[in-house]
């Protein structure tokens, strides 16, 4: 079946890049495309050994790239961008080659699970088109990074020098301090105009090839290929179910959050449809709010659960943060960052250059270098961000004795679950009063619904977010969502889902997908929605590992060399078995569950429903109609 797609879709890529004139893509050998195939190759030992010659030389290729990925990120040069994509032209050249012979084994018939799954992960993970697309795809990669990472809103109407606000932190502090409603407008509008708006046409460019460079080993578009790596044939329904089953609880949050900003905001309007304008939910995307907890602190008399003031009190830096993590994983019997983490991260904004601050973690494919890139403020949002980036490089460090092949997460979203895994016990007020950040914590049902509501805030919050993005995106890559009506899809998701709607009025000559770091980027995001329902299950089984005693949302597992044994013996895998395996091993079931997730939050749950009581709850489908021209 693979095959004979195969065959189609190289003779429309061979016809396209002769007709532009350009260098044909290779044919993949021995597999129905020679007319005298040599037979395959059977000889397991001999695949062995092939991947240990080819291996080495595969490692170096992804390593170049990936520092010179990692030198224009923090150094937004031209220089940069060009490097950066001729070391990925590079590896894509190295990749045509590797295929091409792994294709000369008889791979699918291979008796070793093993070695069958690693060959498989090379063939179907194989992104091809000819040569002048394929370095136009990363060019346009490169190009929408630099314009997103070096946008800036700037305050026109005042006298120059005309103050000008980057995202992290101008912008982000006004989303979430300001309570001027007008500013926050100013703010939101601003950097959609700075961002998305800016590169519609690139995006679409770049979506296009992208899109066509899946169809080579088969997909039916990119959405397919991405979806694949989860290996679940039922996974978009998966999904849903997951979705249906948190609603109920989201729309009690959102009601609740819903009446206490009309009630802050008496001026601004409220569409009778239910929604929630964007902007006020204390974040310019709207995707976590837990920066409205003054506001929506279910017993005000008690103090607050966040810990910012304490952490600048006690003059915490962005290195004493990073200690701090890596001191609770330590604690589990994890492994510590090794001396070229320390050395070579970049965790606070340069001064002296442009850099991409969206958080990430490197693994540069060499078992020395692993590297966190983040602008950190001193807050309780870069203590998370801060937790979520060292889980990665945990990830990456347990797996590296791993064939390259088998270096990511079981799936990706279990990457995305490790460190938010650690951040749900050291949030606790048991951990943050042991590292004396939340000393007078009142430990009675107020304080209890007040940490709820917090984390709910933040976890839950997410989840229509985190679903909705692949959503629309899925749509772009299949073709169902052409450019011209990517606003308008946008939107919809983000009412329907979200229950929240544009502050503006929102046209076709704005792109506010653009506005979000993973779209330009082309990271997916489902992983995020992934991570963050199967980190309570997660949650669940490591504090049954470490015999904990307390309510779910109070369990702190810090010091259990159990819990950290039982995830190490998980991480170590990296993706060399199907995700079903390590998930089973985890928490003894096979199918992700948001069961453990409501288990959490039940007594929110059950006091949001008295506060809402008599309240209409929820939202329409569709979009109020002021929402888009
Ligand atoms: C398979 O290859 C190995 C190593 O190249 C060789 O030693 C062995 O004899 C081969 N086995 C068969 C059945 O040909
Ligand atoms: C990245 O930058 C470092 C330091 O400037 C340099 O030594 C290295 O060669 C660069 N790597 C690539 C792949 O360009
Ligand atoms: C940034 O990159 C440029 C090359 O484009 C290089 O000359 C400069 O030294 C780099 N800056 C830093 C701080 O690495
Ligand atoms: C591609 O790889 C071949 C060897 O497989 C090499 O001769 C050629 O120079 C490479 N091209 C690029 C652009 O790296
Ligand atoms: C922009 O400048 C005007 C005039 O100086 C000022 O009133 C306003 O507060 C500024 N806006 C922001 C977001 O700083
Ligand atoms: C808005 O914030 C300012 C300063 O933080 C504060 O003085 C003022 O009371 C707030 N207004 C409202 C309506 O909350
Ligand atoms: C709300 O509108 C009223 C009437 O226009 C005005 O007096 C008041 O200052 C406004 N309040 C805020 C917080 O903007
Ligand atoms: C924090 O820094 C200030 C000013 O340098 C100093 O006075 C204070 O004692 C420091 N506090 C702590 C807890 O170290
Ligand atoms: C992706 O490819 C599929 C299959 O050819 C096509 O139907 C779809 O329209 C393409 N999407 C884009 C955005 O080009
Ligand atoms: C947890 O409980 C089990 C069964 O009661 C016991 O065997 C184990 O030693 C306990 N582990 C710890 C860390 O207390
Ligand atoms: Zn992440």
């Amino acid at each position: 079946m693979i095959t004979s797609k195969l065959v189609a879709v190289f003779l429309l890529v061979l016809l396209i890049c002769l007709t532009a004139h350009s260098n044909p893509v290779q044919p993949l050998v021995n597999d129905g495309l020679k007319n005298d195939p040599s037979p395959l190759i059977t000889n397991e030992t001999e695949a062995w050994e092939w991947v240990a010659r080819i291996n080495p030389e595969y490692e170096k290729f992804q390593s170049e790239k990936v520092e010179a990925d990692w030198n224009h990120s923090t150094n937004l040069t031209e220089h940069n961008a060009k490097i950066s994509v001729e070391k990925k032209l590079q590896l894509t050249n190295f990749t045509k080659r590797l295929v091409s012979e792994a294709m000369e084994f008889d791979w699918k018939n291979f008796k070793d699970p093993k070695l069958k799954r690693l060959f498989a992960s090379m063939v179907k993970r194989y992104l091809n088109l000819c040569e002048f697309k394929i370095s136009r795809m990363y060019q346009l990669n490169a190009e929408m990074r630099a314009l997103f990472g070096k946008a800036k809103v700037c305050n026109k109407t005042n006298e120059p020098p005309n103050k000008c606000f980057v995202v992290d932190p101008d912008l982000e502090k006004i989303m979430s301090k300001s309570n001027d409603t007008e500013e926050i407008l100013w703010a939101w509008k601003g950097w959609r105009d700075e961002t998305g708006k800016k590169f519609k046409d690139l995006y679409e460019e770049f979506v296009g090839l992208y899109n066509e460079s899946t169809l080579w080993i088969g997909y039916k578009d990119a959405g397919e290929y991405l979806r694949d790596v989860y290996e679940t044939p039922t996974f978009v329904d998966d999904l849903a179910e997951l979705m249906r089953e948190i609603q109920p609880f989201y729309r009690e949050l959102h009601a609740y959050v819903r009446r206490r900003l009309m009630a802050q905001y008496p001026n601004v309007s409220f569409p009778t449809q239910g929604h929630i304008p964007a902007h006020l939910l204390g974040n310019m995307w709207a995707q976590t709010w837990e920066n409205l907890e003054p506001l929506l602190r279910p017993f005000p008399d008690r103090p607050s659960v966040d810990f910012t003031d304490e952490l600048i009190k006690q003059n915490y830096t962005a290195l004493k943060l990073f200690q701090l993590s890596d001191e609770f994983f330590k604690s589990l019997g994890l492994i510590p960052m090794p001396d070229p983490f320390w050395q070579k991260s970049m965790i606070v904004r340069p001064a002296d250059r442009e850099v991409v601050c969206h958080a990430s973690a490197w693994d540069f494919y060499n078992k020395k270098d692993f590297r966190i890139k983040q602008c950190t403020t001193v807050n309780s949002r870069y203590f998370l961000t801060t937790h979520h980036e060292m889980g990665h490089i945990q990830y990456h460090l347990q797996y590296q004795n791993q064939p390259i092949q088998f270096k990511s997460g079981a799936n990706p979203g279990f990457h995305e679950a490790v460190g938010d895994l650690i951040y749900l016990s050291t949030v606790t007020p048991e951990y943050l009063k042991s590292v004396g950040l939340l000393e007078n914590f009142v430990d009675d049902e107020g304080g209890d619904l007040n940490f709820l509501m917090n984390q709910a805030l933040s976890k839950v919050a997410f989840l229509p977010f985190g679903y909705m993005i692949d959503q629309w995106r899925w749509g772009v890559f299949s073709g169902h969502t052409p450019k011209t009506l990517y606003n308008k899809r946008w939107w919809e998701n983000r009412c329907k889902y979200q229950g929240i709607y544009p502050p503006v009025k929102r046209t076709e000559h704005d792109f506010d997908a653009g506005s979000k770091f993973h779209v330009p980027n082309n990271t997916p995001y489902i992983r995020y929605f992934v991570a963050h329902v199967i980190v309570f299950q997660f949650h669940e089984a490591l504090c049954k590992a470490a015999n904990n005693t307390r309510p779910l949302h109070r369990c702190n597992i810090a010091n259990s060399k159990e819990a950290g044994r039982k995830l190490a013996d998980v991480l170590k895998l990296g993706s060399s078995e199907p995700w079903q395996i390590p998930f089973k091993k985890l928490t003894g079931v096979e199918k992700m569950s948001a069961n453990a997730l409501l288990n959490y939050f039940k007594p929110l749950i059950d006091w949001l429903k008295k506060q809402n009581e008599g309240e209409k709850v929820g939202w329409t489908e569709e979009c109020p109609p002021e929402s888009f021209e």
